[in-house]
């Protein structure tokens, strides 16, 4: 196949080349951005001159084509065009005849991937930022019903103090908000546009890049074009973005595995979201959030593995570059099936709130509130108190029960400075409820931050 290149080879490429340079297979998926890309481009260049109107319009017109065919499935990819690039441009100069070689005045194909595919991946920052709205949203709805349920806090995965049940889960609406505003900020900050940058060094025809630009809705021009055409900051950006969120997944998912365990009990998932055993029949396997613990591991390697093709690449484009694309393109695809599933996973799922309180009976939660009330109100140094407490808890041991549960003559006992006004501190409700400092997990305090959730949903402009 002759290469559009071609001009200065005597001899034509391998197969194994063109095994081996091509993106076609996978740049593809940018021919939207690509033929929108092309379309501003011409226009740009009909306003200033460059190209006639009539050739403007056969361009345009021709895009359309090539834009049609490749959405009713008719247009045939071959890998010896190495890219989508030019598999577009040479259907169009089919189609429209010599006029389509015009099109690429002024440009080359460095600053074409680099605007493609900054647009692609602005473009995912945002619609991934909806995606974890939704699951935020399902995360707050079950958050409000549960303010007053029980469940052990914990350090270390060991019991600690008493909290509720939308506190915890709250803890994970604040993850994800930082996540969506860290996708919009990227979207942000990447929204220039790199058209017009041409190889690296400009162009010496008179275009309009701001033209193009505004076009596009690029919120501006990149600064220096050898940068630009080698800048994968954006996709870097993507990758981490990507992989912190799938970090805060992983650990939702680790703790929706440990409460789908006999032990824990908390949650149930629907049978819709779980899974069997092919020679165990009793088993309901929560295969779905292991999964998306699992794929976490996958955007991290995409992430460690661009930054490590960028890393010591000369300036300007090489086409180490290439290589840029898989990873991304499977970072997006792995984040929004994630969140669509672990939306739906966790609308569905059961909550035994019976087995969180009942879990809040083991361990001993209000141990902090006796040292407190000795610290507080029998004006003890902490220290001690602490010591005093670590010997009611070793007798509530003994006596094997919670110290939530020990009667007022056992403390009374042990410290006589303890009065009856200690009695309900050692309650777990009023435990959590005690915790009502900025941020803490008193109902009150929770619903605060409930509001606040609610209200960041609702003023979300994405
Ligand atoms: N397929 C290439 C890529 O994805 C496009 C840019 C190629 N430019 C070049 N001079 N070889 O990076």
């Amino acid at each position: 196949m002759e290469k559009m290149w071609s001009g200065r080879f005597q001899q034509s490429a391998s197969s194994l080349l063109d095994d081996f340079n091509a993106s076609i297979l996978f740049d593809r998926r940018l021919y939207r951005e690509d033929i929108e890309g092309s379309t501003a481009h011409v226009r740009m260049l009909n306003a200033q001159g460059i190209v006639t109107d009539d050739e403007c319009e056969a361009i345009i017109k021709g895009l359309q084509q090539v834009l049609k065919e490749i959405e009713d499935g008719t247009f045939v990819w071959h890998i010896g065009d190495e890219d989508l690039h030019m598999a577009i441009e040479k259907r169009l100069t089919a189609i429209v005849g010599d006029v389509g070689g015009k099109l690429h005045t002024a440009r080359s194909r460095n600053d074409q991937v680099a605007v493609d595919f900054r647009r692609y991946v602005i473009r995912k920052n945002l619609e991934i930022a909806r995606l974890i709205r939704e699951v935020m949203e399902v995360i707050v709805t079950i958050a409000s019903q549960h303010t007053e349920t029980l469940i052990p806090g914990m350090t270390h995965l060991q019991h600690a103090q008493p909290i509720n049940f939308a506190f915890h889960l709250l803890a994970y609406a604040s993850m994800f908000e930082r996540d969506i505003e860290r996708f919009r900020q990227s979207a942000r900050r990447n929204n220039i546009s790199p058209l017009g940058c041409a190889a690296l060094a400009g162009t010496p025809h008179n275009i309009d890049r701001n033209m193009t630009a505004r076009s596009f809705g690029f919120d501006g021009v990149s600064t220096n074009c050898l940068d630009t055409v080698s800048d994968r900051d954006f996709a870097l950006e993507i990758l981490f973005n990507i992989a912190t969120m799938m970090m805060h997944i992983s650990r939702l998912s680790e703790e929706l595995v440990m409460w789908s365990s006999y032990e824990f009990g908390f949650v149930e998932l629907s049978d819709a979201y779980a899974t069997g055993s092919s020679i165990m029949p009793q088993k309901k396997n929560p295969d779905v959030p292991e999964l998306l613990r699992g794929k976490t591991g996958r955007v991290n390697g995409n992430l460690v593995a661009l930054l490590t093709v960028m890393k010591g690449l000369p300036l300007a484009y090489n086409k180490d570059t290439q290589e840029d694309k898989e990873g991304v393109f499977d970072s997006i695809d792995t984040a929004e099936i994630s969140l669509q599933i672990l939306r739906e996973a966790l609308a569905t799922m059961q909550i035994n709130t019976g087995a969180m309180e009942q879990a809040c009976k083991i361990g001993h939660l209000s141990a902090t509130d006796l040292a407190d009330y000795l610290a507080a109100h029998c004006n003890i140094p902490f220290r001690t108190a602490h010591f005093i407490t670590g010997k009611v808890v070793a007798r509530a041991e003994v006596l094997g029960i919670d110290v939530s549960d020990l009667s007022f003559e056992e403390l009374h006992r042990i410290d006589e400075r303890i009065d009856e006004s200690v009695m309900p501190k050692l309650q777990l409700m009023n435990s959590m409820n005690a915790r009502t400092s900025q941020g803490g997990t008193a109902t009150v305090r929770t619903l605060e931050q409930l509001i606040y959730f609610e209200h960041y949903l609702k003023e979300l402009e994405l």
